[in-house]
């Protein structure tokens, strides 16, 4: 039975490339958390053809988000997959205050809130960097040219960056500097978390 005192939810919030994925799977590890990257459960759907996949993939491509429907349907279905978690870390979800409303509304349906919202920042050249480097290898669709990345950016600015706003007014944000090695930014989010009431 998913159990609010016992919970600890995190949203994981930064821009594309901040490293959101590589910290969440350190972190879900040290708490015990379940991880859902929506970015994964859209690639995990495109690579084996299903109809949610189909129609992600024409947005995913472009560098341009999903609507807000069908994210929100896709989330809800990945927490309820997990009743027995003892936490979840979100890791690009919310990205529009419609998300984030719905998510808020859904969580507390269930007893369950967000403690914080932690945002790794880093500039954009360092993130075009690192996200160049990975479509190398990745082959990721959205990771390929520059022009994409910048659309990610783009689509970030007007519609994600605004969220700071609504965890501030709980509380909730906290902020960390996403430039260092992998273990240094662990740690700074270690010390955030271990900080919570
Ligand atoms: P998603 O998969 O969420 O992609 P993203 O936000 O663009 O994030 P990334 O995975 O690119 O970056 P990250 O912050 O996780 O960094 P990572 O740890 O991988 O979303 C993809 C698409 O799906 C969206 O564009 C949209 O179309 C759709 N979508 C997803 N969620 C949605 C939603 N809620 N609503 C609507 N649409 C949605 O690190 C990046 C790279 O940097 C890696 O190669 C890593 O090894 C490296 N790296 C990490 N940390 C460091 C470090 N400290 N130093 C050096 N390199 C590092």
């Amino acid at each position: 039975q998913l159990n609010q005192r016992h919970m600890i939810n995190l949203v994981l919030f930064g821009k594309p490339g901040a490293g959101k994925g590589t910290q969440a799977s350190f972190l879900k590890e040290k708490y015990n958390l379940k991880h859902i990257s929506t970015g994964d459960v859209f690639r995990y759907n495109i690579k084996n053809g299903t109809e949610l996949g189909t129609l992600a993939k024409s947005y995913i491509d472009r560098g341009e988000l999903v609507p807000d429907e069908v994210t929100i349907k896709m989330l809800q279905e990945e927490v309820e997959k997990n009743p027995e978690a003892s936490g979840f870390i979100f890791d690009g979800f919310p990205r529009t205050t419609a998300q984030a409303e719905a998510l808020d509304t859904f969580l507390e349906s269930r007893d369950m809130e967000i403690n914080a919202t932690i945002a790794l920042e880093a500039n954009d050249e360092v993130l075009i960097e690192r996200l160049l480097e990975r479509g190398k290898v990745s082959g990721r669709s959205d990771d390929q040219d520059e022009a994409k990345i910048r659309n990610r950016f783009d689509e970030y600015n007007e519609k994600t960056a605004p969220l700071k706003d609504f965890y501030e007014d709980m509380g909730k944000f906290h902020s960390v500097n996403g430039i260092g090695t992998i273990e240094e930014i662990t740690e700074r989010l270690k010390k955030v978390i271990e900080e919570l009431d």
